[in-house]
C-alpha cells in the first residue's frame, strides 16, 4: 500500500499549486494528478452537480489504487468533501481559504478574500468565518472569470490584471492588510497581485498547509513511502495538455484522458 500514489484532483490546472508543495515537502511519493478542465469551472455549479464531479475524480483515482485523495479544490472540498468522507473508504486531505491566520494577524482588522461563488456560499466557508472571523471586516470577492483566463492559457494577459484591479478596488480601499487566496488556481496570479496591492498587504494562501496536513495523515496511518527510488509522477487532463504543461517543468508528460 505505502508504494501507491498520492491522488490529487482539481477542477483544473490549479491544483498543480498544491502538487507542488506536496512534491517539495514529500520528494519520495508517488503521484496521480487528476484535471477535470473539461468541466472547469466549478465555481458557479451548484453543490449537486459539484458532489457528482467530484464522485467521478475520486472514483477515477480509487480506480488507479490512490492510497490517499488530496481535493486541490477549495470548491469541490467545501462543497463535497463531507460527502466523500462519508461514502469512501480512505483518507480525504482538502483545502479551505486561509481565513483563520488572516483574522489572527490583521492588523487593520480588515481582509479581503478572493475565492470562488461556491466557495463563499458554502456552509463551510461560512462556519469558518463565523468561528474565526467575526470581529474582523472580511471584504468577501467572487473572482469571476479567473479560473476561465487561467484555463484558456491568459494567465498573463492584459485582461487578467483589468479585472484583478476591479477586484482588489474596494479591498484596497477598505484598508486590508492580508489577502487571502481562496482558490488553488489563484496563486499563479501572486506576481500581478503583488504588482497592483500596497506593498504592505500580505497574501496567503493554504498550500503550505495542505502538505503538512497530508504528510501528517500519511504517517499517522503509516502509509509514507519507504522505497525512496525513482517516484513516478503522473499528470491526466480531460482538456487541452499545453495549458498544464505550461505550469509543470518540462520533465512531467501531461496525457490527455477523457475521464
Ligand atoms: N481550483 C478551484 C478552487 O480551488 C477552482 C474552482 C473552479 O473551477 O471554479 O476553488
Amino acid at each position: 500500500m505505502n508504494e501507491q500514489p498520492i491522488g490529487i484532483f482539481d477542477s483544473g490546472v490549479g491544483g498543480t499549486s498544491i502538487w507542488k508543495e506536496i512534491h517539495a515537502l514529500l520528494p519520495h511519493e508517488n503521484t496521480i494528478y487528476l484535471a477535470d478542465s473539461a468541466n472547469a469551472p466549478y465555481g458557479p455549479k451548484g453543490k449537486q452537480a459539484i458532489i457528482e464531479l467530484s464522485k467521478k475524480n475520486t472514483e477515477y483515482l480509487l480506480n488507479k489504487g490512490c492510497k490517499i485523495i488530496v481535493i486541490a479544490c477549495n470548491t469541490a472540498t467545501t462543497n463535497a468533501i463531507d460527502y466523500l468522507r462519508a461514502n469512501y473508504n480512505i483518507p480525504f486531505i482538502g483545502i479551505e481559504p486561509a481565513i483563520k491566520p488572516a483574522a489572527l494577524q490583521t492588523k487593520t482588522s480588515t481582509v479581503g478574500i478572493l475565492a470562488t461563488k461556491g466557495t463563499l456560499s458554502s456552509e463551510l466557508f461560512s462556519k469558518t468565518s463565523n468561528l474565526f472571523a467575526k470581529d474582523i471586516k472580511v471584504i468577501e470577492q467572487i473572482g469571476n472569470g479567473i479560473v476561465e483566463l487561467i484555463e484558456g492559457g491568459k494567465l498573463y494577459s492584459e485582461e487578467m490584471k483589468a479585472l484583478l484591479k476591479i477586484y482588489l478596488e474596494p479591498m484596497i480601499e477598505a484598508n486590508i492588510d492580508y489577502l487571502v487566496l481562496g482558490c488553488t488556481h489563484y496563486p499563479y496570479l501572486i506576481p500581478t497581485l503583488i504588482e497592483l496591492l500596497p506593498n504592505d498587504v500580505k497574501i496567503i494562501d493554504s498550500g503550505q498547509a495542505v502538505a503538512r496536513q497530508t504528510k501528517a495523515i500519511l504517517e499517522k496511518n503509516q502509509l509514507l513511502n519507504t522505497n525512496i527510488l525513482k517516484p513516478k509522477n503522473e499528470f491526466f487532463t480531460n482538456d487541452n495538455p499545453e495549458i498544464l504543461k505550461s505550469l509543470l517543468s518540462d520533465k512531467y508528460k501531461v496525457e490527455y484522458l477523457a475521464f
